[in-house]
């Protein structure tokens, strides 16, 4: 059976939720023994198809990576990013969407940047069987609203707004709440007030939970690196020393060696 929301939700001020982005079967199925939930972020924008924020992504390409996701996996609950796009318009708008995603990718919950003005739509979701983790703080999608990826919450009306934010979307109903980039401070006030198991990302261990895109933990994604990124491995030195390694071999007639090629064919007698 796999971990379900309200699994998640009951493990609130427990032991740690651990979660990581994932977008391939391949990846899922590396990961999905270690972690409670595996994230198909819209991250895989930037991460994977090399656009410089997350709005170019489309409804499709999520949709084509939550299915694989799915199928790499069988133990963690699966969280699916609703696109840019795809659930500001309405709450009818955004469910139709979900509706659409869940069918068609077979996860268990979706998420969605916003705060109070989203509230209404986690309501609506939640009211007509689709589970909602919110994302509230730094949201990547508002990255034109905001003016950049600062972390927010310095400011105390800053502050005051993201925890306002939190306290909307928990009461609403979501079942678990992502909050990125902000201050330690700041995370743990929300822990603390809201209902939701908050998942930290940049927000300090006073969350319920964390999650880290997975290719920034394995040094696989490095055109910028995040301070709040702990590097578990560094895989991109290591695809490059292969890549390195095989060309020479290709180049000096070293690969393929004999063990590699299909024996000459016999001669019949
Ligand atoms: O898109 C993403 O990967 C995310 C998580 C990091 C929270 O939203
Ligand atoms: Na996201």
């Amino acid at each position: 059976m796999r971990v379900s929301c309200p699994e998640l939700t009951a493990r609130k001020g427990g032991e740690p939720i651990v979660c990581l982005t994932a977008y391939t079967a391949p990846m899922a199925q590396l990961l999905d023994p270690h972690v409670d939930l595996l994230m198909v972020g819209d991250s895989l924008g930037m991460v994977l198809y090399g656009f410089d924020s997350t709005l170019p992504v489309t409804m499709d390409m999520m949709i084509a990576h939550g299915a694989a996701v799915r199928r790499g996996s069988q133990h963690a609950c699966i969280v699916i990013d609703l696109p840019f796009g795809s659930y500001q318009e309405s709450a009818e708008q955004a469910y139709r969407n979900a509706v659409r995603m869940m069918q068609e990718t077979g996860c268990s919950a979706v998420k969605m940047e916003g705060g109070r003005d989203l509230a209404p739509t986690v309501e609506f979701f939640v009211k007509r069987g689709i589970p909602v983790m919110g994302h509230v703080g730094l949201m990547p999608q508002s990255v034109n609203v905001q003016g950049g990826y600062r972390a927010r919450g310095r400011a105390t009306d800053e502050a005051a707004a993201v925890m306002a934010d939190a306290i909307a979307i928990s009461e609403a109903g979501a079942f678990a709440i992502v909050v990125e980039g902000v201050m330690e401070q700041l995370a743990e006030a929300i822990t603390a007030r809201v209902a939701a198991p908050t998942i930290g990302i940049g927000a300090s261990a006073g969350c319920d939970g964390q999650v880290l895109v997975v290719d920034d933990m394995l040094g696989l994604f490095s055109s910028f690196r995040p301070r709040f990124v702990k590097r578990y491995a560094e895989l991109g030195e290591t695809v490059s020393e292969a890549a390195q390694a095989y060309a020479a071999d290709v180049r000096s007639r070293r690969f393929p060696g004999p063990e590699h090629i299909f024996g000459s064919i016999k001669k019949s007698s």
